[in-house]
């Protein structure tokens, strides 16, 4: 993960605007956000589900980096007063609290928008049509019936009793939608079909699902210090979670099964599927 880390930001160094004119603060916040050390781990999907078809490398990292812009936008809009509220990520103040909220929405906007301009891009890819396919795969994985529907559920959630079903679908929607994204940008980038694509994107809709029930566990069982933003707020703000339905060693079971068959989606790979096998269970012990 830190090969793939230290490649995307390389890229996104390159793709942020640097600071200038009157409206350089715009691109300080934008730097601010985004460079903050995040664990990086959609561009890692990006770069090894692209690692399946040979796809150019220069393609996959701008695909890496357009994803994880987006997510820090997501970021920066989830920390803002009138969502979660909080005042550190990524082991900093939040953008609204280094920056103001204005700045900070303007910011998420900014980011937001970039993602969709760094895939037009030729260098992105030679063929417009695969070019269209991402962007309206990010389109789709972003907005309404997306990730922006799923942080609708969470909000509403805290008014509403839930069943776990309903906090699945929260999950696959806020958290799970952006993980599909990554995970079938190599096949579309190696126009590699939907056979392919559906694999990849069944990998993906439960890692995602055991991404975030490990978020909210660690929101209960670990410490600001190590996950860098605050902890036991999950239960505060009533939100819904596998943690708040089974418990935290009943959960732990269920993202463990989830992340089982998240391995088995990729039975039709062999060896060169290993780095996407060995997440899952990563995910499971993670402490960040
Ligand atoms: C945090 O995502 C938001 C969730 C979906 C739980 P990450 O834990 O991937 O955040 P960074 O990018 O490493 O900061
Ligand atoms: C956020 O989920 C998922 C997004 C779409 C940003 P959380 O609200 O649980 O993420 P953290 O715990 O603040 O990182
Ligand atoms: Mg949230
Ligand atoms: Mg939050
Ligand atoms: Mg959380």
């Amino acid at each position: 993960m830190g090969e793939a880390a230290k490649a995307v930001e390389e890229m996104l160094e390159c793709l942020l605007p640097k600071p200038h004119g009157l409206h350089g603060r715009i691109h300080e916040a934008m730097r601010y956000a985004t460079f903050a050390g995040g664990k990086r781990l959609r561009p890692f999907l990006v770069l090894h589900s692209a690692g399946l078809f040979a796809v150019n490398r220069q393609g996959a990292l701008r695909a890496a980096a357009a994803i994880e812009v987006l997510h820090t936008y997501s970021l920066v809009h989830d920390d803002l007063p009138c969502m979660d509220d909080d005042d550190l990520r990524r082991g900093r103040p939040t953008a609204h609290k280094a920056f103001d909220e204005a700045t900070a929405v303007l910011a998420g906007d900014a980011l937001l928008t970039i993602a969709f301009e760094i895939l037009a891009h030729e260098e992105t890819h030679a063929s417009a049509e695969v070019r269209c396919r991402l962007i309206a795969r990010l389109a789709e994985a972003a907005g309404s019936n997306g990730m922006i529907g799923g942080q609708m559920i969470d909000m509403v959630a805290a008014e509403s009793a839930f069943g776990a079903d309903d906090v699945i679908l929260l999950q696959r929607l806020k958290t799970g939608q952006l993980f599909e994204f990554a995970c079938e940008a190599g096949p579309i980038l190696g126009q590699a079909g939907e056979r392919h694509r559906g694999r990849l994107r069944d990998y993906a809709r439960d890692m995602g699902l055991v991404f975030q029930i490990t978020d909210d566990l660690l929101d209960v069982t670990s410490t600001a210090e190590k996950t860098g933003k605050a902890v036991g707020k999950d239960k505060d703000h009533g939100k819904a979670t596998l943690v708040s339905i089974y418990g935290v060693d009943g959960a732990r079971r269920e993202a463990a099964t989830i992340a089982d068959r998240a391995v088995a989606a990729l039975d039709g790979y062999g060896p060169e599927a290993d780095e996407l096998r060995a997440l899952p269970p990563f995910l499971l012990d993670r402490e960040t």
